[in-house]
């Protein structure tokens, strides 16, 4: 293997708020998505020399760049963009910020489904704006989540005026197929709402399966959908505040743009950087990636279903390197803290919509050592609970 995801890094005592999170303490932080792995060769190197040029002062675009994504969007989802359709932003959880205060009013509801990353709730709140939660329907039949539609039929109002998609979904890992998303659009279409489709993780996909971004879908949809992605999920670069919106229709992304005047930071210069590296020279790594991850999935399911009894993963994870475990039959009142003192630190179900005690998320994007130290961690905090420890 040309690229080393074995070796552990050392992040504690780093800016890393995930290594932060624990100080003093023996927790193994497998908490927030981002990856303990070193960001692609082809992007250190444009970094050092971006850096080596010395200057850094406010940054645009250059040509190859947005060139860079441009191309990757239509090698890769056969997605034809203009250049013009791009507005960069320092991160997705801004643009789902900006796309509440865009459209809708105050008291206007903005629905998603649950569970689901919790900016999603909290971005419609902060401005005062409803979020309308729906909870996804966990369907023994075909053993996936899915969007429950007769629900949101329930749920939507004249007040409704956006949807938040996640696609790939964090924290459940589905990726949607294309007879939902023409669904969902139909439904966004009927009612008269924008889509907001953030698709970041949509580079992390493990099974074979496309990623469909659901502008694609056709003209109608695509004139009321506000795209989100960004390198850095899967090329391990968030710190790096670097991503962008994808808006077709001029009018929505006027009102995208005002929204964000003299509020949203510009993009910077390292951030543009890494961005073209990731997206022109980053596939031999990120294939690379994915094998380690589909492995680690792999390592995960089976210590799991083999040394975890009482801990299920309801559904295949098909994308993203996020587990959602169910803990219930755990019966435990507060499950990270009582797994944080079993050594492991893992993300609250609560925080993802949902009643305290059902699940945890466990960020498997690391050396496989250390998932294994995690799992072994996790594994004593089960028989503890189990045996009434
Ligand atoms: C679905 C989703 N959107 C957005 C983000 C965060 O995006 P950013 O760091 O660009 O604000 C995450 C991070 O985990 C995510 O999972």
């Amino acid at each position: 293997m040309p690229y080393d995801f074995d070796t552990i890094p050392e992040r504690l005592g780093t800016d890393s708020q995930k290594w932060q999170k624990y100080p003093g303490k023996d927790i193994l932080p497998m908490w927030v998505a981002d990856m303990d792995f070193r960001s692609a060769p082809q992007i250190l190197e444009a970094l050092h020399r971006r850096v080596d040029h010395g200057i850094f002062g406010y940054a645009r675009p250059v040509p190859s760049t947005v060139d860079a994504v441009v191309s990757a969007l239509e090698a890769r989802y056969s997605w034809k963009i203009d250049p013009s359709w791009l507005v960069w932003l320092p991160g997705l959880v801004v643009g789902l910020n900006v796309t509440a205060q865009a459209f809708a009013q105050p008291g206007d509801g903005v629905m998603c489904c649950t569970p689901v990353y919790p900016p999603f709730m909290t971005a419609p709140k902060n401005s005062g704006r409803e979020a309308v939660a729906v909870p996804l329907a966990l369907r023994s039949a075909d053993q996936r989540w899915e969007i429950d539609f007769e629900r949101l039929e329930a749920s939507v109002t004249p007040r409704t005026k956006l949807f938040f998609l996640c696609n790939p979904h964090n924290p459940v890992a589905r990726v949607f197929r294309r007879d939902e998303l023409v669904r969902l659009s139909e439904f966004c279409l009927r009612h008269n709402l924008v889509l907001c489709s953030d698709e970041i993780h949509c580079e992390l996909i493990l099974d074979t399966l496309p990623h469909i971004p659901t502008a694609t879908l056709g003209a109608e949809i695509a004139a009321r959908t506000v795209t989100l992605m960004a390198p850095s999920k899967t090329y391990n670069v968030p710190g790096l505040g670097t991503s962008f919106a994808v808006i077709a229709d001029s009018q929505l992304r006027a009102t995208f743009v005002r929204a964000t005047a003299g509020i949203v930071a510009e993009v910077t210069t390292l951030g543009f950087a890494a961005c073209e590296a990731a997206y022109r020279d980053g596939e031999p790594w990120r294939a690379e990636l994915l094998n380690y991850l589909r492995d680690n999935r792999q390592y995960l399911l089976d210590f799991v279903a083999r040394e975890m009894p009482g801990v299920t993963v309801e559904a295949p994870i098909e994308a993203t390197y996020l587990a959602w475990l169910n803990v219930s039959a755990l019966g435990l009142p507060d499950p990270v803290a009582h797994f944080e003192k079993h050594g492991v630190g893992l993300s609250e179900g609560a925080f993802f919509g949902e009643r305290r005690g059902l699940h945890v998320r466990m960020n498997f994007g690391c050396p496989r050592s250390t998932l294994a130290t995690g799992l072994e961690r996790m594994k004593a905090g089960v028989l503890a609970a189990r045996g009434g420890a």
